[in-house]
Protein backbone atom coordinates (compact mmCIF):
# COMPACT_ATOMS: atom_id res chain seq x y z
CA UNK A 1 0.00 0.00 0.00
CA UNK A 2 0.84 3.72 -0.69
CA UNK A 3 2.37 5.12 2.76
CA UNK A 4 3.43 9.20 2.94
CA UNK A 5 6.67 8.15 5.64
CA UNK A 6 9.09 10.40 7.07
CA UNK A 7 8.47 12.52 4.20
CA UNK A 8 8.83 10.02 1.17
CA UNK A 9 5.74 7.83 -0.60
CA UNK A 10 6.60 4.44 -0.03
CA UNK A 11 4.85 0.97 -0.72
CA UNK A 12 4.46 -1.56 2.19
CA UNK A 13 2.44 -3.77 3.43
CA UNK A 14 0.26 -3.28 7.21
CA UNK A 15 2.01 -6.20 8.42
CA UNK A 16 5.00 -8.68 7.46
CA UNK A 17 7.37 -10.61 9.03
CA UNK A 18 11.50 -9.86 9.50
CA UNK A 19 12.92 -12.86 10.67
CA UNK A 20 12.15 -12.99 14.38
CA UNK A 21 10.37 -9.94 14.85
CA UNK A 22 6.94 -9.24 13.65
CA UNK A 23 6.25 -5.60 12.16
CA UNK A 24 3.12 -3.87 11.10
CA UNK A 25 2.20 -0.27 10.71
CA UNK A 26 0.67 1.25 13.98
CA UNK A 27 -3.18 1.80 13.53
CA UNK A 28 -3.73 4.06 16.75
CA UNK A 29 -2.20 6.59 15.12
CA UNK A 30 -2.35 7.15 11.51
CA UNK A 31 -3.21 9.36 10.17
CA UNK A 32 -1.82 11.96 12.91
CA UNK A 33 1.38 9.95 12.49
CA UNK A 34 2.61 7.06 10.64
CA UNK A 35 5.24 4.39 12.57
CA UNK A 36 5.92 1.11 12.33
CA UNK A 37 5.79 -1.11 15.47
CA UNK A 38 7.96 -4.23 15.99
CA UNK A 39 6.95 -6.95 17.66
CA UNK A 40 9.63 -9.55 19.43
CA UNK A 41 7.80 -11.28 22.26
CA UNK A 42 4.37 -12.67 23.18
CA UNK A 43 3.04 -10.38 25.52
CA UNK A 44 3.76 -7.41 22.88
CA UNK A 45 2.38 -9.01 20.25
CA UNK A 46 -1.28 -9.74 22.24
CA UNK A 47 -0.86 -6.02 23.05
CA UNK A 48 -0.53 -5.12 19.04
CA UNK A 49 -4.04 -6.79 18.65
CA UNK A 50 -5.85 -5.73 21.76
CA UNK A 51 -5.14 -2.61 21.50
CA UNK A 52 -6.06 -2.39 17.54
CA UNK A 53 -2.18 -1.52 16.72
CA UNK A 54 -3.17 -4.26 14.25
CA UNK A 55 -6.92 -4.37 13.24
CA UNK A 56 -9.40 -6.17 10.49
CA UNK A 57 -9.77 -9.51 10.13
CA UNK A 58 -7.56 -10.64 7.15
CA UNK A 59 -4.92 -8.29 9.26
CA UNK A 60 -5.27 -9.72 12.57
CA UNK A 61 -4.78 -13.22 10.78
CA UNK A 62 -1.89 -12.67 9.12
CA UNK A 63 -0.43 -11.36 12.87
CA UNK A 64 -1.59 -13.92 14.38
CA UNK A 65 0.02 -16.38 11.98
CA UNK A 66 3.42 -14.18 12.29
CA UNK A 67 3.32 -13.94 15.93
CA UNK A 68 2.28 -17.49 16.48
CA UNK A 69 5.45 -18.94 13.86
CA UNK A 70 7.88 -16.61 15.96
CA UNK A 71 6.97 -17.71 19.06
CA UNK A 72 7.16 -21.44 17.88
CA UNK A 73 10.39 -20.52 16.56
CA UNK A 74 11.56 -18.97 19.95
CA UNK A 75 10.51 -22.64 21.56
CA UNK A 76 7.45 -20.86 23.65
CA UNK A 77 5.25 -24.19 24.14
CA UNK A 78 2.43 -24.24 21.44
CA UNK A 79 -0.60 -24.02 23.77
CA UNK A 80 0.75 -20.57 25.83
CA UNK A 81 1.33 -19.12 22.11
CA UNK A 82 -1.66 -19.89 20.80
CA UNK A 83 -3.72 -19.01 23.92
CA UNK A 84 -2.62 -16.01 24.10
CA UNK A 85 -3.39 -15.03 20.80
CA UNK A 86 -6.63 -16.16 20.33
CA UNK A 87 -7.88 -14.65 23.74
CA UNK A 88 -6.54 -11.21 22.07
CA UNK A 89 -10.16 -10.74 20.26
CA UNK A 90 -13.22 -13.12 19.97
CA UNK A 91 -14.78 -11.65 16.71
CA UNK A 92 -12.29 -12.07 13.81
CA UNK A 93 -12.28 -15.93 13.06
CA UNK A 94 -8.96 -15.23 10.55
CA UNK A 95 -7.12 -15.44 13.54
CA UNK A 96 -8.04 -18.73 14.33
CA UNK A 97 -8.48 -20.02 10.91
CA UNK A 98 -4.54 -18.39 10.08
CA UNK A 99 -3.43 -19.60 13.31
CA UNK A 100 -4.62 -23.26 13.06
CA UNK A 101 -3.04 -23.54 9.53
CA UNK A 102 0.29 -22.53 11.14
CA UNK A 103 -0.25 -25.07 14.15
CA UNK A 104 -0.75 -27.80 10.94
CA UNK A 105 2.78 -26.48 9.70
CA UNK A 106 4.27 -27.18 12.79
CA UNK A 107 2.87 -30.40 13.48
CA UNK A 108 4.47 -31.50 9.99
CA UNK A 109 7.30 -29.88 9.94
CA UNK A 110 8.33 -27.89 12.77
CA UNK A 111 8.89 -24.21 13.11
CA UNK A 112 10.71 -23.53 10.20
CA UNK A 113 7.33 -25.04 8.04
CA UNK A 114 5.66 -22.90 10.71
CA UNK A 115 7.08 -19.68 9.84
CA UNK A 116 6.97 -20.59 6.09
CA UNK A 117 3.28 -21.38 6.44
CA UNK A 118 2.99 -17.75 7.85
CA UNK A 119 4.73 -15.94 4.91
CA UNK A 120 2.37 -18.09 2.53
CA UNK A 121 -0.66 -17.00 4.43
CA UNK A 122 0.33 -13.53 4.62
CA UNK A 123 0.91 -13.85 0.27
CA UNK A 124 -2.48 -15.60 -0.11
CA UNK A 125 -4.06 -12.94 1.77
CA UNK A 126 -2.93 -10.25 -0.92
CA UNK A 127 -3.69 -12.14 -3.63
CA UNK A 128 -7.05 -13.44 -2.58
CA UNK A 129 -7.96 -9.35 -2.02
CA UNK A 130 -6.34 -8.27 -5.30
CA UNK A 131 -8.82 -11.04 -7.21
CA UNK A 132 -11.71 -9.81 -4.86
CA UNK A 133 -10.81 -6.15 -6.60
CA UNK A 134 -11.05 -7.68 -10.34
CA UNK A 135 -13.74 -9.86 -9.31
CA UNK A 136 -15.87 -7.17 -7.60
CA UNK A 137 -15.42 -4.18 -10.01
CA UNK A 138 -17.33 -5.68 -12.78
CA UNK A 139 -20.53 -5.07 -10.14
CA UNK A 140 -19.94 -1.14 -10.43
CA UNK A 141 -20.69 1.70 -13.07
CA UNK A 142 -18.88 4.58 -13.67
CA UNK A 143 -19.07 7.27 -11.29
CA UNK A 144 -20.50 4.68 -8.66
CA UNK A 145 -21.18 6.59 -5.43
CA UNK A 146 -20.35 3.90 -2.75
CA UNK A 147 -20.71 3.70 0.75
CA UNK A 148 -18.42 2.13 3.25
CA UNK A 149 -18.09 1.43 6.65
CA UNK A 150 -15.00 1.16 8.91
CA UNK A 151 -12.05 0.21 7.66
CA UNK A 152 -11.81 -2.91 5.12
CA UNK A 153 -8.85 -1.66 3.48
CA UNK A 154 -4.93 -2.30 2.84
CA UNK A 155 -4.78 -1.55 6.33
CA UNK A 156 -6.90 -4.31 7.10
CA UNK A 157 -5.91 -6.66 4.32
CA UNK A 158 -1.47 -6.08 4.54
CA UNK A 159 -2.60 -4.63 0.52
CA UNK A 160 -5.23 -3.94 -1.56
CA UNK A 161 -8.54 -4.10 0.72
CA UNK A 162 -10.98 -6.47 0.14
CA UNK A 163 -14.51 -3.83 0.41
CA UNK A 164 -11.58 -0.83 -0.73
CA UNK A 165 -10.51 -3.41 -3.46
CA UNK A 166 -13.28 -3.06 -6.15
CA UNK A 167 -12.79 0.69 -5.82
CA UNK A 168 -9.03 0.63 -6.24
CA UNK A 169 -9.99 -1.50 -9.21
CA UNK A 170 -12.44 1.14 -10.50
CA UNK A 171 -10.60 3.90 -9.40
CA UNK A 172 -7.33 2.50 -11.71
CA UNK A 173 -9.01 1.63 -14.54
CA UNK A 174 -10.30 5.29 -14.73
CA UNK A 175 -14.10 4.43 -13.59
CA UNK A 176 -13.63 7.53 -11.19
CA UNK A 177 -15.77 6.11 -8.11
CA UNK A 178 -16.70 8.67 -5.17
CA UNK A 179 -16.98 6.77 -1.78
CA UNK A 180 -19.08 7.86 1.12
CA UNK A 181 -16.47 7.23 4.06
CA UNK A 182 -19.15 6.43 7.66
CA UNK A 183 -16.16 7.90 10.86
CA UNK A 184 -17.05 4.58 12.28
CA UNK A 185 -17.42 5.47 16.49
CA UNK A 186 -16.05 5.11 18.25
CA UNK A 187 -12.36 4.79 17.07
CA UNK A 188 -13.13 6.02 13.72
CA UNK A 189 -11.47 3.67 11.17
CA UNK A 190 -13.57 5.21 8.55
CA UNK A 191 -12.62 9.16 8.88
CA UNK A 192 -8.70 8.00 10.67
CA UNK A 193 -7.46 5.22 8.48
CA UNK A 194 -10.14 5.00 5.34
CA UNK A 195 -10.12 8.15 4.07
CA UNK A 196 -6.11 8.05 4.85
CA UNK A 197 -5.93 5.32 2.27
CA UNK A 198 -8.36 6.90 0.07
CA UNK A 199 -6.19 10.34 -0.28
CA UNK A 200 -2.91 8.17 -0.53
CA UNK A 201 -4.26 6.67 -3.57
CA UNK A 202 -6.20 9.99 -4.84
CA UNK A 203 -9.42 8.49 -4.53
CA UNK A 204 -12.72 10.85 -4.55
CA UNK A 205 -14.32 10.39 -1.02
CA UNK A 206 -16.33 12.46 1.37
CA UNK A 207 -16.66 11.94 5.29
CA UNK A 208 -20.02 11.66 7.33
CA UNK A 209 -20.69 11.32 10.56
CA UNK A 210 -22.11 7.65 11.44
CA UNK A 211 -25.42 9.71 12.20
CA UNK A 212 -26.04 11.21 8.74
CA UNK A 213 -26.10 7.90 6.61
CA UNK A 214 -30.16 7.47 6.71
CA UNK A 215 -30.20 10.97 5.28
CA UNK A 216 -27.75 10.27 2.74
CA UNK A 217 -29.28 7.49 1.51
CA UNK A 218 -32.97 9.23 1.19
CA UNK A 219 -31.33 11.95 -0.72
CA UNK A 220 -30.38 9.51 -3.35
CA UNK A 221 -26.62 9.74 -2.95
CA UNK A 222 -25.73 6.27 -3.38
CA UNK A 223 -26.08 3.74 -5.40
CA UNK A 224 -24.25 0.93 -3.44
CA UNK A 225 -22.71 -0.25 0.10
CA UNK A 226 -19.69 -2.28 0.42
CA UNK A 227 -18.11 -3.69 3.73
CA UNK A 228 -15.76 -6.13 4.79
CA UNK A 229 -16.54 -8.55 7.29
CA UNK A 230 -15.32 -10.17 10.45
CA UNK A 231 -16.73 -13.60 10.24
CA UNK A 232 -19.03 -15.49 7.77
CA UNK A 233 -21.47 -17.66 9.00
CA UNK A 234 -22.59 -20.95 7.20
CA UNK A 235 -26.35 -19.59 6.50
CA UNK A 236 -24.55 -16.14 4.90
CA UNK A 237 -25.27 -13.94 8.06
CA UNK A 238 -21.97 -11.66 8.58
CA UNK A 239 -20.62 -10.05 11.40
CA UNK A 240 -18.85 -6.83 10.83
CA UNK A 241 -17.93 -3.64 12.79
CA UNK A 242 -20.90 -2.05 14.82
CA UNK A 243 -23.00 0.06 12.51
CA UNK A 244 -23.00 -2.63 9.63
CA UNK A 245 -26.63 -3.29 9.99
CA UNK A 246 -27.73 -0.29 10.50
CA UNK A 247 -26.63 0.45 6.60
CA UNK A 248 -27.99 -2.90 5.39
CA UNK A 249 -31.37 -2.08 6.92
CA UNK A 250 -31.10 1.31 5.01
CA UNK A 251 -29.77 -0.21 1.71
CA UNK A 252 -33.14 -2.66 1.85
CA UNK A 253 -35.42 0.25 2.82
CA UNK A 254 -33.70 2.47 0.21
CA UNK A 255 -33.18 -0.25 -2.76
CA UNK A 256 -29.75 0.35 -3.27
CA UNK A 257 -27.36 -3.24 -3.03
CA UNK A 258 -25.09 -4.55 -0.43
CA UNK A 259 -22.41 -6.09 -0.59
CA UNK A 260 -20.00 -7.89 1.67
CA UNK A 261 -16.12 -8.38 0.69
CA UNK A 262 -14.05 -11.08 2.12
CA UNK A 263 -11.26 -13.80 1.72
CA UNK A 264 -12.38 -17.31 2.15
CA UNK A 265 -10.15 -17.10 5.67
CA UNK A 266 -13.09 -15.18 6.96
CA UNK A 267 -15.62 -17.74 6.47
CA UNK A 268 -16.29 -20.06 9.36
CA UNK A 269 -18.76 -22.93 8.52
CA UNK A 270 -18.84 -23.96 12.14
CA UNK A 271 -20.93 -20.91 13.23
CA UNK A 272 -24.32 -21.77 12.10
CA UNK A 273 -25.86 -18.48 12.08
CA UNK A 274 -25.41 -15.02 13.29
CA UNK A 275 -26.56 -15.48 16.58
CA UNK A 276 -23.91 -17.43 17.38
CA UNK A 277 -21.16 -15.20 16.14
CA UNK A 278 -18.85 -13.93 19.63
CA UNK A 279 -19.33 -10.37 19.91
CA UNK A 280 -16.68 -8.70 20.88
CA UNK A 281 -17.54 -6.06 24.03
CA UNK A 282 -14.78 -3.20 24.99
CA UNK A 283 -14.08 -0.61 27.57
CA UNK A 284 -16.68 2.44 26.94
CA UNK A 285 -14.06 4.41 28.06
CA UNK A 286 -12.76 4.14 24.55
CA UNK A 287 -15.82 6.63 23.43
CA UNK A 288 -16.13 8.45 27.52
CA UNK A 289 -12.73 9.83 26.42
CA UNK A 290 -12.14 10.40 22.73
CA UNK A 291 -10.54 13.73 22.33
CA UNK A 292 -12.47 15.21 25.23
CA UNK A 293 -14.59 13.60 28.17
CA UNK A 294 -17.95 13.10 26.52
CA UNK A 295 -20.01 11.84 29.34
CA UNK A 296 -20.63 13.03 32.98
CA UNK A 297 -18.46 10.74 33.89
CA UNK A 298 -20.36 8.51 36.08
CA UNK A 299 -22.31 6.67 33.62
CA UNK A 300 -22.41 3.23 32.35
CA UNK A 301 -21.35 2.22 29.25
CA UNK A 302 -22.73 -0.44 26.04
CA UNK A 303 -19.78 -0.08 23.73
CA UNK A 304 -20.59 -3.96 21.15
CA UNK A 305 -17.67 -3.59 18.54
CA UNK A 306 -19.23 -5.32 15.89
CA UNK A 307 -23.07 -6.56 14.94
CA UNK A 308 -24.27 -8.77 13.03
CA UNK A 309 -26.19 -8.81 9.92
CA UNK A 310 -28.98 -11.26 8.52
CA UNK A 311 -27.79 -12.79 4.88
CA UNK A 312 -31.29 -11.66 3.54
CA UNK A 313 -30.10 -7.94 3.65
CA UNK A 314 -27.30 -8.91 1.60
CA UNK A 315 -27.17 -8.79 -2.28
CA UNK A 316 -24.09 -10.91 -2.70
CA UNK A 317 -20.65 -12.04 -1.30
CA UNK A 318 -17.59 -10.55 -3.49
CA UNK A 319 -15.08 -13.30 -2.66
CA UNK A 320 -12.18 -14.36 -4.30
CA UNK A 321 -13.73 -17.43 -5.49
CA UNK A 322 -16.54 -15.25 -7.69
CA UNK A 323 -19.82 -13.17 -6.38
CA UNK A 324 -21.78 -15.52 -4.18
CA UNK A 325 -25.00 -15.80 -3.26
CA UNK A 326 -25.14 -15.21 0.49
CA UNK A 327 -27.64 -17.64 1.09
CA UNK A 328 -25.83 -20.80 -1.06
CA UNK A 329 -22.31 -20.10 1.11
CA UNK A 330 -22.93 -23.03 2.90
CA UNK A 331 -23.15 -25.55 0.21
CA UNK A 332 -19.50 -23.97 -1.14
CA UNK A 333 -17.06 -26.62 -1.16
CA UNK A 334 -14.23 -25.49 2.11
O1 LIG B 1 -12.48 -3.42 15.34
P1 LIG B 1 -11.85 -3.53 13.98
O2 LIG B 1 -11.34 -2.23 13.48
O3 LIG B 1 -10.83 -4.64 13.92
O4 LIG B 1 -13.05 -3.97 13.03
C1 LIG B 1 -12.74 -4.25 11.69
C2 LIG B 1 -13.92 -4.44 10.82
O5 LIG B 1 -15.04 -4.51 11.27
C3 LIG B 1 -13.64 -4.66 9.36
O6 LIG B 1 -14.71 -4.20 8.59
C4 LIG B 1 -13.45 -6.16 9.11
O7 LIG B 1 -12.47 -6.69 9.95
C5 LIG B 1 -13.11 -6.46 7.70
S1 LIG B 1 -11.45 -5.96 7.32
C6 LIG B 1 -11.15 -6.45 5.72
Amino acid sequence: MRVRYRGEIIDAPSVSRSGLSAIILDQRSIPSVVEFRTATDLPDMADCIRTLSVRGAPAIGAFGAISLAICLAKGIPSATAYGALLSTRPTAVDLKNCMDRVMRAYDRGGSDAALKESDDICSSIVDSCREIGRIGASLFKKGERILTHCNAGALATIDWGTALAPIRSLARSGMDPLVYVSETRPLLQGSRLTAWELSMEGIRHKVLVDSACAHLFREGLVDSVIVGADRVCRNGDIANKIGTLDKAILAKRFGVPFYVAFPWSTFDPECVRGEDVPIELRDGTEFAQYLIPSTAGDSEYWNPAFDWTPSELITAFITERGVLDPSRIGDTPL
